[in-house]
């Protein structure tokens, strides 16, 4: 406890320090803005306004008061953040060049130091051109029929036969289950369902007090880490052996794509980069597909006519056995829903970044070693580029040139750019797709509020009344 309070002052005092430094230098004009209270900065208003989803109104009454780029002091660090179209496109453009990766304290201890997340370079660009190819559409338009079958089972097994659903909690079962099977083709009922389990104490404990005790989240979850480690080790040795063997590796996943890598230096991944990468994608995999699929339950029940549109869209698509990926192309309607939720509450609400170099943004300098932080609720919410921005309107993203560049980023972009966004897509319309032609479904909670936890979800797990189609 001591040693971070002591860490955290240090890091305060060296920060403050250098930016006193570069002031009486005079060359170097920092952004304006309030670096806040000494240490805690402005954190408390920023995790106030984070909790209630609120990071809208934390920006813009800053971006009113001082300018579309600001500093402020966050978690112990003076940082500049960064707003609006042009703070998007300089962000993308220069992310791994002036900026890198800023992970830090639970983050880390949980996915691992080993993961795409903590590489920079030549290293990130290896694991992340594996990732590119596994989800390019020619590998995806192989993986429209596999995934399509494994919606179908799991809503079969998972879904069908109730009359009320959590829809937060069952939509990340959901999610996470279609991952196993279709990126690791692991299928077992009784390991999926120990996996999940296991990674909801790994995740709980990444945003948990970073200080371990017996009984804290931060120690359950190293420990649930651990018992996954030793899962993943077993199925790594397995694939290992059926790749020797010219065994049932053909059954391409993401596993034998890891696998598959070798280094500059001839060397391939070790099994802790193997098992640090695996842990990174099923977390950043499953969660954001589920809770975009779960706000999507909870908007279409508050836009029946949304729903019906999509519903007759469905009519004649996917008749055959399977879903395929012309039918996939053919959900055109369904997708802009999906980008709309996207865009209405953004599950990733901004990134951290650390400048490596003295940065130059228009006028200001920005000093090597501040955090960056950069946020998609800067543009989505804006009525000069979203008019009507706080009414749900899919049809927005209908049609060609209605939305102005850099300014709708759900996926982030440049170097770092979600790998899984085009496989996300498909993961979500086809769930969707098989949602509405299955059941109608009504919310039990009036308007219930979305909060940060730390993805948005709705505050009470949306418990949804189901009724089934008849005749599906
Ligand atoms: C709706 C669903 C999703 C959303 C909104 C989303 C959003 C994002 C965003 C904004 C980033 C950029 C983070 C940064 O710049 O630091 C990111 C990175 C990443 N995402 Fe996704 N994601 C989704 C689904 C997925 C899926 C399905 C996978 C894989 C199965 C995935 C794997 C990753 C990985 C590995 C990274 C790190 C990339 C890197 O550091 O180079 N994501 N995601």
């Amino acid at each position: 406890m001591e040693i971070f309070w002591l860490s955290a002052i240090a890091i305060f005092t060296v920060g403050f320090l250098l930016m006193k430094k570069k002031r009486k230098n005079g060359c170097d004009l920092l952004p304006p803005g309030n670096l806040g209270q000494p240490l805690v900065g402005e954190t408390i208003r920023f995790l106030q306004a984070f909790k209630r989803n609120k990071i809208d109104e934390f920006l813009r009454q800053r971006v009113m008061a001082y300018g579309p780029v600001f500093k402020t002091c966050l978690f112990g660090q003076p940082t500049v953040v960064m707003t609006g179209p042009a703070g998007n496109r300089f962000w993308l453009v220069n992310d791994g060049k002036l900026f890198h990766g800023n992970a830090r304290g639970p983050h880390r201890a949980i996915i691992g130091r080993n993961s795409l997340l903590d590489k920079n370079g030549e290293e990130h660009r290896l694991v992340r051109a594996a990732l590119m190819t596994f989800f390019s559409p020619d590998s995806l338009k192989k993986l429209v029929g596999k995934m399509d079958s494994a919606i179908r089972r799991h809503l079969d097994e998972y879904w069908d036969g109730k009359e009320t659903v959590h829809a937060v909690h069952l939509m990340k079962f959901t999610a996470f289950s279609v991952t196993c099977d279709v990126l690791f083709n692991v299928q077992d009922k009784f390991q999926v369902e120990e996996l999940c389990e296991l990674f909801k104490v790994a995740t709980d404990g990444i945003y948990s007090f970073p200080v371990r005790f017996p009984g804290s989240r931060l120690n359950r979850a190293l420990k649930a880490r651990s018992q996954i480690d030793r899962i993943l080790s077993e199925m790594i040795m397995r694939r290992k052996n059926d790749l020797k063997s010219g065994g049932p590796s053909a059954r391409q996943d993401l596993i034998s794509a890891l696998l598959s890598l070798t280094k500059k230096d001839g060397k391939v991944l070790s099994d802790q980069e193997l098992k640090d990468n695996i842990v990174l994608l099923v977390i950043a995999g499953h969660e954001t597909t589920a809770m975009t699929l779960a706000l999507m339950c909870k908007l279409l029940a508050e836009n029946p006519l949304c729903f019906d549109r999509i519903d007759k869209e469905a009519a004649d698509i996917g008749v055959g056995e399977q879903l395929t990926w012309e039918d996939v192309q053919r959900m055109k309607y369904l997708w802009s829903v999906a980008q709309e939720t996207l865009r209405f509450i953004p599950p990733i609400s901004g990134i951290f970044r650390r400048a490596t170099a003295d940065i130059q943004y228009g006028r200001y300098t920005i000093p090597k070693g501040w955090a960056m932080y950069w946020s998609n609720y800067s543009t989505v919410y804006r009525e000069d580029l979203f008019p009507e921005a706080h009414k749900f309107d899919p049809s927005r993203f209908q049609g060609s040139g209605g939305i102005r560049p850099y300014s709708f980023l759900p996926f982030g972009g440049g170097l770092r750019m979600c790998p899984g966004n085009e496989y996300a897509k498909l993961e979500i319309v086809i769930t969707m797709h098989h949602l509405v032609k299955r059941y109608r479904w009504s919310a039990q909670i009036p308007d219930e509020p979305i909060i940060r936890n730390p993805l948005c979800v709705p505050a009470m797990g949306l418990p949804l009344k189901l009724t089934p189609v008849l005749n599906n």
